[in-house]
């Protein structure tokens, strides 16, 4: 069974404001740098989608590919470049992955088909109106809150998505592609490290959550 790890990389960190998100260094390497790493040891590939114009850095593991507008489109164009049998999908944002979370995936898309890192949402949710005033109470019981990586057969994930592409149909992750497709996801425990870095507040998280990340690996 041939395994790809698949990472966009391709977004352009608008609301970081530091240039193409992938490439912000924390604590000496980049996002992408260390996602892309952690990935390699578990894998036989590890492809990596690109904006136009940027090359990997050399320290970076892995083969580029361009990508696309949006994340939906760079991934599709990741899977359309490797012909393995199953593929884990990892957003290039979220630099701290546990191996042990790797572990439970690659077990859980034998069984399932399709699966991803999650955790249980620990605030309470609410939906505001449009003057940002306490709207709607939503229970948080059941519900979670989803993560990468998530874990896919190829061939099942590239049929989701060129049908969202030919229904005009976005999604926000992948998993969401096989759940619209009718197909099982299995959610796996995910961790808080998994954090996605999108806004300063999470860039000063992931410096701090860096060196105690760094610190454990030496
Ligand atoms: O913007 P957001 O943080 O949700 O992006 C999630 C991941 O998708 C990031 O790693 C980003 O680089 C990637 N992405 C991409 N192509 C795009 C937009 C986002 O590969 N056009």
């Amino acid at each position: 069974m041939k395994v790809a790890a698949l990472i966009p990389a391709a977004g352009s960190g608008t609301r970081l404001g530091l240039g193409p998100k992938a490439f912000v260094p924390v604590e000496g390497r980049t996002l992408l740098g260390r996602s892309a790493a952690a990935l390699t040891p578990h894998v036989h590939e590890v492809l990596i989608a690109l904006p136009a114009g940027l090359d990997l850095p050399g320290d970076v593991p892995g083969r580029a590919v361009l990508g696309g507008d949006t994340r939906q489109a760079s991934v599709l164009a990741l899977l359309r470049a490797t012909d393995a049998d199953v593929v884990l999908i990892h957003d290039a944002a979220r630099p701290f992955l546990p191996v042990r979370v790797i572990h439970d995936l690659l077990v859980a898309v034998q069984e399932v088909g399709a699966a991803t890192a999650a955790l249980p949402v620990a605030d309470t949710l609410v939906r505001a109106d449009r003057a940002g005033d306490w709207g709607t109470l939503t229970p948080r019981e059941g519900l979670w809150a989803v993560q990468t990586p998530q874990a896919f057969r190829r061939a099942a994930l590239i049929a989701a998505h060129e049908a969202a592409l030919a229904d005009g149909h976005a999604a926000t992750d992948d998993a969401g592609l096989i759940a619209r497709a009718g197909q099982p996801v299995a959610l796996v425990p995910g961790d808080a490290r998994l954090l996605k870095v999108t806004t300063p507040g999470d860039l000063l998280l992931a410096q701090a959550l860096a060196r105690v990340w760094d610190a454990e690996a030496s």
